[in-house]
């Protein structure tokens, strides 16, 4: 006897056999190992302009399937997102660091995490650090204007990394860590880096084995938990939780266990929040402010919208509606340079996107910086053109073309607070200073985890007013 199933007139219609997808051509049993080591941006970029919703990408033994279609975003990013996890090189090199915080835990646990998490993320809550913000960035501003004075010159990534890690500091944690910015940055700069080799290399020895790559990876560890202890440290001596986002992690208890978080686990949060807490807006902020010494129009424009709405003083929480062409150069600029430019998962189960067959242990990309670029959803994307984000502009855009901050559950946890960051911070600086490239200096995109300026941004500053 056949068990096949019988056919009758009231099966639907079979689903047309699931396709492989087409392949971007590449080095025999390496693929694209070597190509990304070397230029990863433009092997994903090569990938895009292979005619098809899905390319697949040979690494070395696995199989990465870039998808770019708004729609198949949406469902590996939100609608089917459980069945696309974080296993991957690329998140077990981020743990040797971050341990199992907030990027990198998954499942039950990372939900209790982030729910834990969510009240310091809230609109009215973050509306409280715009003071803080405000403070800091004044601060930045007057020692600019010594600067300024003596015809300045500053490596503007490096301005904003201690910028933003100072504003990570007093607003989530109430410490100040500004004098520790240099050996964050060393640190930090070192994890980033290791990410992508260890991706793509053929043997993965255990961190335990102490090879150079392995010894500066500890090093680096070692230099941020000495911070983020002392941190916890300090706290506990104080006898005071307080109300900020730490004091929250220390406070919460298991509902199930009534158990407070461990050391271990507070220790991770406090490291992932630190670090992914500022990275990435300094970046946002560098890239926004250099793209604006390339186009004095919409610099001038930008002048006169925070003329118009603040005049002399510094900006206020409220006064953000007012500052929307502001808020329009940065999405723009995050278009451009999206400080995180590609995010991939390992597929879990048998998957089919787009009618292409994903197979369980493969991996899929997510590429910002690729969607970003795409003439179909954003026409001439080469052209930096903040009109495009202006009022409802950007409403006629699919779901999931513009993911500076992913989608989906794991959204970032700190995106209104980082837009409401660069808002006021680019709000100031352009209130007073005007940002030049200093002639000669390179710029090149250094595909890290986040994008960076490879060779930092060197600006000169001169102050618009007297
Ligand atoms: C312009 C600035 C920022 C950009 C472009 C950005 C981008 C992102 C992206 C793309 C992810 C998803 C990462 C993944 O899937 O692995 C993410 C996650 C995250 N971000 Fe951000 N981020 C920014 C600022 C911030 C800030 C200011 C904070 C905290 C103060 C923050 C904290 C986090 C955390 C904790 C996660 C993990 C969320 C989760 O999985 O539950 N980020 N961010």
């Amino acid at each position: 006897m056949s068990d096949a199933v019988p056919v009758n007139a009231s099966t639907p219609a079979a689903a047309p056999p699931l396709r492989e997808a087409p392949l971007l051509p590449g080095v025999p049993l390496l693929g694209q190992l070597l190509a990304l080591r070397r230029d990863p941006i433009g092997t994903f970029l090569r990938a895009a302009q292979i005619p098809s919703d899905v390319v697949r990408m040979q690494v070395g033994p696995r199989d990465v399937y870039l998808v770019r279609r708004p729609e198949h975003v949406k469902y590996v990013l939100q609608e089917n997102a459980g069945h696309f996890s974080k296993q991957t090189r690329g998140y077990d090199a981020l743990r040797a660091i971050l341990g199992n915080g907030l990027v990198t835990s998954e499942g039950a646990f990372w939900l209790r995490q982030r729910r834990l998490a969510q009240p310091a993320f809230h609109r009215q809550r973050i509306a409280q650090f715009a003071s803080t913000m405000v403070d800091l960035t004044g601060q930045l501003l007057e020692r600019w204007e010594k600067e300024a004075a003596r015809g300045g010159i500053v490596d503007l990534s490096q301005e904003m990394m201690a910028l933003t890690l100072r504003v990570v500091g007093w607003t989530l944690l109430s410490t100040e860590i500004g004098p520790d910015s240099p050996v964050v940055a060393e640190a930090l700069n070192e994890l980033l880096h290791q990410v992508m080799p260890r991706t793509t290399r053929l043997l993965q020895l255990p961190l335990s084995v102490p090879t150079p790559m392995n010894l500066a990876l500890a090093r680096a560890r070692r230099q941020l938990d000495g911070i983020v202890l002392r941190i916890i440290e300090e706290r506990r001596r104080s006898g005071q939780l307080g109300d900020d986002l730490l004091g929250m992690l220390m406070a919460a208890r298991d509902e199930d266990t009534g158990e407070a978080m461990s050391d271990a686990q507070l220790r991770d949060e406090v490291m992932t929040i630190f670090l992914a807490g500022h990275e990435t807006t300094a970046n946002a902020l560098t890239w926004t402010l250099y793209l604006l010494s390339q186009h004095p129009s919409v610099r001038a424009k930008l002048e006169a919208e925070v003329e118009a709405a603040l005049g002399n003083r510094t900006p206020r929480f409220e006064d953000l509606p007012q500052l929307g062409y502001v808020l329009a150069v940065i999405n723009e600029s995050m278009r451009l340079y999206p400080p995180v430019w590609m995010l991939v998962r390992r597929v879990e189960v048998d998957e089919a996107v787009g009618g292409f067959r994903l197979p369980r242990g493969s991996f899929v990309a997510v590429s910002p910086l690729v969607m970003h670029r795409d003439p179909v959803l954003f026409p001439d994307p080469e052209r930096f053109d903040p009109e495009r984000f202006v009022g409802a502009a950007p409403n006629a855009l699919p779901r999931f073309a513009f993911i500076p901050f992913s989608g989906g559950p794991r959204i970032c946890i700190g995106n209104g607070f980082a837009l409401m960051e660069a808002q006021l911070v680019l709000s100031m600086i352009v209130q007073r200073f005007r940002l030049d490239l200093v002639p000669g200096h390179r710029v090149e995109r250094d595909p890290a985890v986040t994008l960076r300026p490879k060779f930092g941004m060197r600006m000169t500053i001169a102050a618009r007013r007297g």
